[in-house]
């Protein structure tokens, strides 16, 4: 099993790529939580994510002969874009598998680290199959993602950064997609000190490693869901299930929309940019997934920030949804001069801004006469939601809330 020592020695090889990224106070979380809140801003690694200390480690691990063959990974994002900085940057050859669909954002940035990338396959397992298929035929070493003791040694160097600048910390919180992350944190935490708990947290929609600890069997789930695409992870790996049974002391979920509350939280108080990966250990946080004393020191770990931008303006509405900020909503108006007015105008005297309307009078799912009208609204909070449907409803209007 990974040792202590291990993420020891990984610490001087992985800077050779990588930084020390900063450990920041939060005003903001810690007055919204009643703890002592340090967000781990991993963001600014080098790669946007912490992938590339458990490719440096690997890599530098790696015999001459193993170098000399190259390498041969296959990744959707984060991983693809550390292992090509990595290897580029120890002068080892590395090819990275793609899924077909992968975001252009993500393979532009992998080729410019210098990996060859090839796309293929319909999603990520397909694309490892393929990965596995070159390892054989073109003799390279796969570098695995995460079930790995020198991976989960590199990514572990985030842990002595923690106690290193935060020497009373309490607990580390941190996300779980195969494991490799919280396997190498955990290692460097119980080696430090004991006393320091650290927590995991998966979406409710990948959520391998909180159903293996309570069956006590690794849990291969059939199809994942969530937003958070750096943790949309069918399994956790073997040896990472090792660790984290030994060292983790609590595994939680969280759902979408509050993955996506956290994240607009973030951006909008924090000024902080994260994926959905990122934001995971903050929504377990902000939910009171765990339990968590007054002045506790409590370290997020914030461990990407690689979006898609597309998938950042869909986050962000489903974020000011959740938190009263956005509506989208749907009613039927008789078809004739003065309905719609009529309807806006207790919208407008009740101080909500309209984003956009949309009023079809062929829609099919009205009768003839009626036309159907749907609105996107600027709203001030969940309380001015209610009050604003309330005096619709009262007036008579049927209204179906659709965001
Ligand atoms: C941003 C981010 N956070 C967390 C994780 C989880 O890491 P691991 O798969 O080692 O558990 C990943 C994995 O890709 C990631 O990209």
């Amino acid at each position: 099993m990974l040792e202590f020592s291990d993420v020891l020695a990984a610490r001087e090889r992985v800077a050779e790529t990588s930084r020390h990224t900063p450990l920041e106070y939060s005003h903001t979380f810690s007055a919204m939580t009643g703890a002592d809140v340090h967000l781990k801003l991993e963001t600014f690694q080098r790669t946007g994510a912490f992938k590339i200390r458990g490719a440096t480690n690997r890599i530098a691990t790696l015999s001459e002969e193993a170098r000399e063959r190259g390498i041969v990974t296959a990744s959707a994002g984060n991983h693809a874009q550390g292992v090509a900085l990595a290897a580029s940057r120890m002068g080892v050859d590395a090819k990275v598998v793609m899924p077909q669909d992968a975001p252009i954002s993500k393979v532009k940035a992998t080729r410019s680290y210098g990996a060859e990338v090839v796309l293929e396959g319909v999603d990520y397992d397909a694309a490892a199959e393929y990965a596995h298929e070159l390892e054989a035929k073109e003799d390279r070493y796969y570098l695995h993602a995460f079930d790995d003791d020198m991976v989960m040694a590199g990514q572990g160097t985030i842990g002595l950064e923690i106690v290193e600048d935060l020497p009373g910390v309490d607990t580390v919180v941190v996300p779980i997609g195969g494991g490799g992350l919280i396997s190498g944190v955990a290692t460097a935490l119980t080696g430090k000190d004991s006393d320091i708990r650290v927590i995991g947290v998966q979406a409710e929609g990948a959520s391998s490693a909180a159903r293996s600890l309570r069956t006590g069997e690794l849990v291969e789930l059939d199809a994942v869901d969530t937003i958070a695409d750096g943790i949309a992870t069918r399994s956790i790996g073997e040896r990472t299930f090792e660790v984290i049974k030994e060292r983790v002391d609590e595994v939680v979920t969280v759902s979408d929309d509050e993955i996506a509350v956290a994240l607009t939280t973030l951006l909008e108080r924090g000024k902080t940019l994260v994926e959905g990966a990122g934001a995971v250990p903050l929504a377990a946080l902000l939910y009171e997934r765990f339990d968590y004393g007054e002045d506790e020191t409590i370290v997020p770990a914030l461990c990407g920030g690689n979006i898609d931008m597309n998938t950042l303006t869909t986050v962000i509405v489903r974020g000011l949804a959740e938190t009263g900020r956005y509506l989208r909503l749907r009613t039927v108006l008789e078809d004739r001069p003065g309905t719609l007015e009529e309807f806006v105008g207790i919208i407008a005297a009740n101080d909500a801004n309209i984003y956009a309307i949309q009023h079809d009078r062929t829609s099919r799912n009205v009768a003839m006469d009626d036309a159907e009208v749907e609105l996107d609204l600027e709203t001030r909070g969940p309380d001015h939601v209610e009050e604003l449907i309330a005096a619709l409803e009262q007036a008579g209007y049927e209204i179906d809330v659709l965001v």
